[in-house]
């Protein structure tokens, strides 16, 4: 994938996160991450980008790509069809590096959270046999490989699935997180970059590991996918996902357990939200100084 390099340099040099109205190049919002705000540029049709804005120099973003490149290798070995991608460091300021990833644009309603909306129930079936199909190769590729585990976050809104071709693809690839030897190639302080400063410690002390961990565990990636449908105003599709992954898992599935996970999920997500959105404030009326983050104003879960 070919890129305007000097075109998303101008767009970074011009953006204010909070006002991406006020851009000279014109941009729209498409999604929001934990970490990366994604963007359509109106001067490059059919191309996304992830910004991430967390890295103190310029070798911090090298490294970082160099982690996605291999993360995403590794990915397609396991079977994970990824989009044509490319990505673009822009260095900001002396301590601000921004590392842009591309992606080809899909089409929004071949996103799997808004997909389910126009199939059938034998499709939605057939959707999520390719899911898990997916997910359970990625614990057959760590199981063959010696050194390598790799990590995936499998939420339907993760997959891309095209109705005319049946074919699926993986999105959600700029967290690379996986292991080498046992040791995680992800810096986990470069995630917490999107953390507020006075919360840090207690996330890395209570929530940190444990939700890096739970990307790597069959059953915890399991339940996720399936309990986050409730976020994703999904509950019907529920007992559905529960019986397909049942069929591929060796630990039972069970709908109590989907309801107290998600409890507990919502929890994290709306105090971490809760603790950005006051982090903000006190950058603009405190700290005077720019927020990078761009901040959903409300989820409904
Ligand atoms: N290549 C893409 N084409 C179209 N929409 C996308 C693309 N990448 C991301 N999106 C939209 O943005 C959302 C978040 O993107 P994702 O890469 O999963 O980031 P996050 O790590 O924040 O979850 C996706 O669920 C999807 O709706
Ligand atoms: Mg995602």
């Amino acid at each position: 994938m070919k890129l305007d390099k000097a075109l998303v340099e101008q767009f970074e040099r011009g953006l204010s996160p909070q006002h991406l109205e006020s851009s000279t190049i014109k941009a729209n919002l498409i999604g929001f991450g934990e970490i990366s705000s994604i963007f359509e540029l109106e001067a490059v049709p059919g191309v996304v980008f992830k910004r991430m804005p967390m890295f103190s120099n310029p070798q911090q973003a090298h490294a970082y790509l160099e982690k996605y490149t291999t993360y995403c290798s590794l990915l397609s070995e396991a079977g994970v069809h990824l989009p044509e991608d490319s990505a673009i460091i822009v260095e900001r300021s002396p301590d601000l590096t921004v590392l842009y990833f591309a992606q080809q644009k899909f089409h929004p309603d071949s996103i799997g959270n808004k997909v389910v909306d126009l199939l059938t129930e034998k499709e939605i079936r057939q959707l999520a046999e390719k899911i898990f199909g997916a997910i359970y190769g990625v614990w057959a590729f760590n199981k063959q490989s010696k050194d390598v585990e790799l990590a995936i976050d499998s939420q339907l809104s993760n997959w891309v699935f095209d109705k005319q071709t049946g074919s699926l693809f993986y999105l959600d690839t700029t967290t690379p997180l996986f292991k080498l030897n046992g040791a995680e190639q992800l810096d986990p302080e470069l995630l917490l970059t999107s953390a507020p400063s006075f919360g840090r410690a207690i996330i890395r002390k209570f929530f940190l590991q444990d939700v890096m961990d739970r990307y790597y565990d069959e059953h915890s990636v399991n339940v996720d996918l399936i309990a986050n449908l409730y976020k994703e105003q999904k509950p019907a599709l529920i007992p559905l996902f529960i019986e397909v992954a049942n069929r591929f898992s060796s630990r039972e599935i069970t709908q109590k357990e989907i309801a107290a996970y998600y409890r507990e999920d919502k929890f994290i997500w709306q105090l971490f939200l809760r603790l950005r959105k006051t982090d903000r404030w006190l950058h603009e009326y405190i700290y005077r100084k720019q927020y990078q983050f761009i901040l959903p104003e409300k989820i409904n879960r």
